[in-house]
């Protein structure tokens, strides 16, 4: 067989991927002396999904990445799924000697046919005593175990500060539950609660994360449940929902749920096809909240033409929440882009968005071919974004897509910043309470655009203003 044609112009500058090889979900999401360290979903050995490992890459900027050695390899009888990394600065689990910290990585232990423990996922503990640069799987895993064959995910934090204890957020995903632990010591761990199902349910969930964010404007602060789901997501295939509400130390309670069982109606950290599994950074300095997700959809994950390697992050978010008017609070994401970035193209635009109007923002190749269609509907309230013609979209039948957000404020013009990196276009509309993203491969870089308005019919030019 020869190898696939190389795919250098869809290497993606400011969004991570892998040398040449796979990956999915962002793992072990930390910060420590000024280095944030992204662990990664990676197959070490192939460009598809198997042997499940942890990838390593760092950066100082969260814009370019360095990629190091395979941090927690999987063995013939065990993968190593998805989970998260804590920094242990009271050496409760005992793991650190004098005058070191550990940094402790909790995951999820997936048994292979040759393992006594097939079939079941129990989470597991590794550490590292050199700031994250090399890792030791703990001689007593695993240390959850409830007897799951869907057990996952788990993401750690700390409650209560010193005087506190550690909290675990995992699924039972065929069950669409969040199971919260407790542990003082990262090794013996006590059920808390359950969350779920709720809202969004047809598909397994995933990956989730909790944690407390400030409301723009004012001193207050909410938590935020995150949760993937694949399928059943609101644009099809896999997508990360969240709820809005308070954590007490034991119990998750949202502000709302809704009870109409429309996907649109709930809450979504993107509404493109191409955001899952997000989680947030530990240990970021000024309590700043920062997340990563994996810009790919398990619908056609295995298929995307790139080569040799296959998948890549999004960018880094910094969240926090804003009450929009229709009295909710809602997350906004905005992109972590420290400075000029060379092969990058971010656009800041301002369309019409008023009454009748219609405006569209088309993407292209320099010479004006694979158009990426952006829509902001100023009668809809929504935005919309149309990948049906942009480059290579053949390659899976449920890859050409057009999919729509509802915008959360009323006015007369509409901000978008759309940030085209390659094979990724991430659109933050309304500074990013709105976000949409999507792969695209087009055959050549997307760098040019140009806007238009149209006005229906009944309503005169500047009708809204
Ligand atoms: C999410 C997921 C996780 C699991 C990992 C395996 O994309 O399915 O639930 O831990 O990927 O690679």
């Amino acid at each position: 067989m020869t190898a696939p044609r190389q795919t250098p112009h869809l290497r993606p500058v400011a969004h991570f991927t892998a040398r040449d090889t796979w990956l999915n979900d962002p793992n072990g999401l930390v910060h420590v002396g000024g280095t944030y360290h992204l662990f990664f979903q990676n197959n070490p050995e192939g460009s598809t999904w198997g042997n499940m490992s942890w990838g390593h890459a760092t950066s100082t900027d969260l814009v370019t990445w360095t990629e190091h050695e395979v941090a927690l390899r999987h063995t013939e009888q065990e993968q190593i799924f998805s989970g998260s990394v804590v920094v242990d600065h009271d050496n409760t689990a005992g793991f650190a000697g004098p005058g070191e910290t550990a940094l402790v990585a909790i995951y999820t232990s997936a048994y292979s046919a040759s393992s006594p423990l097939h079939g079941r996922q129990v989470q597991s503990l590794a550490y590292s005593v050199d700031a994250g640069m090399t890792w030791t799987p703990h001689a007593g895993n695993p240390v959850l175990d409830r007897e799951s064959s869907d057990f996952r995910d788990p993401k750690v934090f700390r409650w209560g500060g010193a005087d506190g204890y550690w909290v675990m957020a995992a699924v039972e995903a065929a069950d669409r539950q969040v199971v919260l632990y407790s542990s003082p010591d990262l090794r013996t761990w006590t059920l808390l609660s359950e969350f779920g199902p709720a809202h969004a349910v047809g598909g397994v969930w995933e990956c989730p994360d909790l944690f407390p964010v400030r409301v723009a404007g004012t001193g207050e602060t909410r938590w935020v449940l995150v949760v993937s789901l694949t399928p059943g997501a609101l644009a099809g295939g896999g997508g990360t929902q969240y709820f809005v509400g308070d954590f007490d130390g034991v119990r998750f309670v949202p502000e709302r749920l809704s009870a109409r069982e429309e996907l649109a109606g709930f809450d979504w950290l993107d509404h493109g096809r191409d955001y899952y599994a997000a989680v947030s950074f530990d240990n970021v300095p000024e309590d700043r909240r920062l997340m990563i997700g994996w810009a790919n959809n398990w619908d056609y994950a295995a298929e995307t033409p790139t080569w040799p390697w296959r998948g890549a992050m999004s960018l880094a978010r910094e969240v926090d929440l804003v009450r929009c008017p229709d009295g909710a609070l809602r997350v906004r994401q905005r992109p972590v882009l420290p400075t000029d970035i060379e092969g990058l193209t971010v656009f800041d635009l301002e369309v019409p968005s008023g009454p009748g109007e219609v405006s569209e923002v088309r993407i292209t190749t320099a010479d004006g071919a694979d158009p990426l269609l952006l829509r902001v509907d100023g009668d809809a309230r929504t935005l919309s974004c149309d990948r049906s013609r942009c480059g290579d979209v053949d390659f899976h039948p449920s890859f050409p897509s057009e999919d729509t957000a509802t915008l959360r404020l009323a006015g007369a013009t509409t901000r978008l910043r759309v940030v085209v990196d390659a094979c990724l276009v991430e659109v933050f509309a309304e500074d990013g309470l709105v976000t949409l993203t999507q792969q695209v491969f087009p055959t050549a870089p997307l760098t040019t655009y140009d806007t238009r308005t149209v006005v229906r019919s009944g309503h005169a030019p500047g009708d809204a203003r």
